[in-house]
């Protein structure tokens, strides 16, 4: 195989950076009317939803979950519908009986005539004209009200395939310290091939086709330029020889999870960016508060960077490519490119109508790994609402709260509405207290714990949001097992976030961190390998917002769902999974639009993959309370000295196969995330991210442990597929 850089370092999904010390009050929940806004364009989905059984009251010094009363919450005439679909290692999407799996777009596929079809031998150029790689978050806007046979699906590609598919021999050698030049041409199919890919999609027939003659497809890339909005617009700290005022950048990478919002654009969200850049050791010695703000957001003094896109060269002298080097090689930042890291980990907005249109990193939102970023239904005369979570090891979950009210009038109002509504707001980082009660906290400078926080000075009120993790460690917020995907329930209005795990040779939960009833569990993994111990199996955590105000500053918590296999003993399977609907690992989570309170979990799991290849199920869940409390028995619990230690913790009632069911299993190591719908809920569009991940060669097909989905000797390609029902019918129900 062709030598490129070291892969065993790199798993940035896993990295834990956070070094603070962080580990209530009444909460009243209120009789409340939530109304469900249309997020697509045109409001073809418009659905008034009550509350369901949303009307008692809680009041006292403490709240727990156990103590609500249980109400019934399955929404009405929801059932899931369809087989069970049995855990497979086989390479190839399995779907239960009656429905079919076509593939939309893969790797390299052409948005445009204009370029060749894709042949997949690492030959191929033109990316900008091609879909990106490791297809991700996603989202379809109606083009047509009334009309399903149209739309535009928007596409994060989070990275290209670090083994290098995409070349005709594997990366060039990256070198040990990956300090080796780089082929021009290489690193320009590699940004190319990150990003969104934006395209118009027609129903042909039972399924989906690109329309490559659409005025609206277009690539956004790791080099489109984006303007910097929102309070760090121009600030010192965004300066750049790009851009000496400080307010744009270029390009978007990381491209992990998404969002989209009551105006009708979309929201990409920027998750393992700190790893594209170079700081070499000793070329860049910084001011102590500078240096701290650069570890916390892991971006050390030793690395080129994941691609060594910096690289091109000893005489490289083009910024296209130096733009990459973060290390100060100026006496001014307007003359390098010392601050770029800080034009990245943001939410990108883009407006799939408006194909000239540049994206807008919306500042105000926060500055952390973002998984992605989930819209609370928009209400008149209330702030839009946006949670988001930091997926790293003991990272936070956010919201954002706007400044102005919404107003129905902004639901076609693009990017004029993303500036009225996501250039002003409050950042809040999540605290989930022990007695099941949780407090938003928020991230602003006359916050006295952010104020006078003795680790970092903050500058003024932008750099809060610069160093928003160093905020949220400031006033205490819950470290968590890796916030992934978010998303609120339609019907009854709860959140609820997965947790995939944090599972670490030294830094995991139960061990730096101690354990919680928030992260409460530490076991050795499946194989007793004491070396990958931590939350293996992951879990969803909800909570309701008192008074369901999403902009409320209280709520009320407890764990939906603990991720396990079948076969685990009960202190692992805490959840009573069963054949039909064990999973491990839960990273995608959503709510459909078409059926509320149906909702999707997927997976991206390395702990269970002996017996099953990523998977995504249906579930229809209840509501926060609807279980009870929960002692989980953890052994040998590094942060308690080594000894034994039980965690109570407010569990949801167990999960049974009527009310969550196994939907879909992907081919050979993938990972499955993203999901959308055509707004009837008769075809869902499902990404399946970097099958045969673990192949060991670029060039040897004998080495690839997948050819999805072209299948014979050919290369893996991430790609995103439409899954339909054969008799035309909505889809799990
Ligand atoms: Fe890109 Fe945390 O998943
Ligand atoms: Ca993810
Ligand atoms: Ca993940
Ligand atoms: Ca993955």
């Amino acid at each position: 195989m062709t030598p490129h850089h070291d892969r065993s370092p790199w798993e940035p999904e896993d990295r834990g950076m956070n070094p603070s010390d962080n580990e209530s009050f009444v909460t009243v929940l209120q009789r409340a009317t939530l109304r469900r806004r249309s997020f697509l364009k045109g409001g073809s989905s418009l659905i008034a939803a009550s509350m369901v059984g949303m009307g008692l009251a809680v009041l006292g010094d403490t709240l727990k979950p156990d103590k609500i009363a249980a109400r019934a919450a399955t929404p009405e005439g929801l059932d899931l519908n369809f087989s069970p679909v049995a855990k497979t290692l086989t390479d190839q999407v399995t779907v239960p009986a009656g429905y079919t799996v076509n593939v939309l777009m893969a790797t390299g596929d052409p948005l445009t005539n204009r370029v060749a079809p894709y042949k997949n031998d690492g030959t191929d150029t033109d990316f900008e004209f091609r879909s990106g790689d490791h297809h991700d978050g996603m989202h379809f806007f109606s083009l047509n009200p009334r009309n399903v046979n149209r739309g535009i699906l928007c596409v994060n590609h989070e990275v290209c395939e670090d083994l290098g598919f995409v070349h005709a021999n594997g990366p060039t050698d990256y070198g040990a310290d990956n300090t080796n030049a780089r082929p021009m041409a290489e690193i320009d199919k590699e940004v190319n091939a990150h990003g969104v890919s934006i395209v118009e999609v027609v129903k042909q027939g039972n399924s989906y086709a690109i329309n490559k003659g659409s005025r609206y497809n277009r690539r956004v890339t790791a080099a489109t330029p984006c303007d910097l909005t929102g309070p760090v617009r121009g600030h010192q700290k965004m300066v750049t020889s790009y851009s000496p005022q400080g307010v744009a950048t270029r390009g978007t990478v990381n491209n992990c999870a998404n969002g989209y919002t009551p105006w009708g654009t979309y929201l990409t969200c920027e998750e393992n960016w700190w790893g594209y850049f170079a700081r070499r050791e000793g070329a860049d010695v910084r001011p102590a508060q500078e240096e701290y703000a650069l570890q916390r957001y892991g971006i050390k003094g030793d690395t080129s960077g994941r691609y060594n896109w910096a690289r091109l060269g000893a005489n490289d002298t083009t910024d296209v490519y130096a733009r990459w080097n973060t290390a100060k090689t100026s006496d001014r930042p307007d003359r390098d490119f010392s601050n770029v890291a800080n034009t990245f980990g943001w939410i990108v907005e883009i407006d799939p109508l408006e194909p000239d249109s540049r994206p807008q990193k919306r500042t105000a939102m926060g500055r952390f790994f973002h998984e992605g970023c989930w819209p609370a239904p928009a209400q008149a005369g209330r702030p839009v609402v946006f949670y988001s979570g930091d997926d790293a090891r003991n990272e936070y979950v956010y919201k954002f709260v706007s400044a102005q009210m919404w107003s129905d009038r902004d639901q076609e109002g693009g990017l004029e509405a993303g500036a009225k509504y996501l250039n002003q707001g409050t950042l809040y980082a999540a605290k989930f207290n022990a007695d099941g009660s949780g407090e938003w906290l928020p991230l602003t400078l006359d916050n006295p714990a952010i104020a006078t926080y003795t680790n970092y000075t903050f500058a003024d009120p932008a750099d809060v949001l610069i160093n928003s993790r160093i905020a949220a460690d400031a006033v205490g917020a819950t470290k968590m097992d890796r916030p992934e995907w978010g998303g609120v329930h339609p019907v009854n209005g709860e959140v609820y976030f997965t947790l995939t795990n944090s599972v670490s040779s030294s830094s995991g939960r139960g061990t730096k961190t101690p354990l919680d009833p928030a992260n409460p569990r530490f076991y050795r993994d499946e194989k007793g390998d004491a070396t990958n111990a931590g939350n293996v199996n992951g879990h969803i955590i909800r909570w309701r917002e008192a008074g369901n105000d999403h902009a409320a500053t209280a709520f009320t918590w407890d764990v939906y769902l603990f991720g396990a296999q079948a076969d685990a003993g009960d202190e692992v399977n805490l959840s009573g999974l069963s054949a039909e609907n064990d999973f491990s690992s839960p990273d995608g989570l959503w709510f459909s639009d078409a059926a509320p309170g149906l909702l999707w979990i997927q997976t991206d799991d390395s702990a269970y993959t002996d017996q099953s290849n990523c998977m995504m199920l249906a579930a229809i869940p209840g509501q926060v309370g609807d279980g009870g409390m929960k002692a989980i028995a953890n052994k040998a619990v590094p942060a308690n000295g080594g000894a034994d230690q039980t965690v109570t913790t407010y569990a949801g009632q167990a999960a049974n196969p009527t009310t969550l069911r196994r939907f879909l299993v992907g081919p050979k190591d993938c990972e499955i995330t993203g999901i959308t719908e055509t707004p009837d809920g008769t075809a869902i569009f499902v990404n399946i991210q970097h099958p045969g991940e673990n192949s060991t060669s670029a060039t040897n097909p004998a080495e690839f442990t997948s050819h999805w989905p072209d299948g014979g000797s050919a290369r893996p390609r991430s790609a995103t597929i439409v899954i339909t029902r054969n008799d035309g019918g909505r889809i799990a129900r």
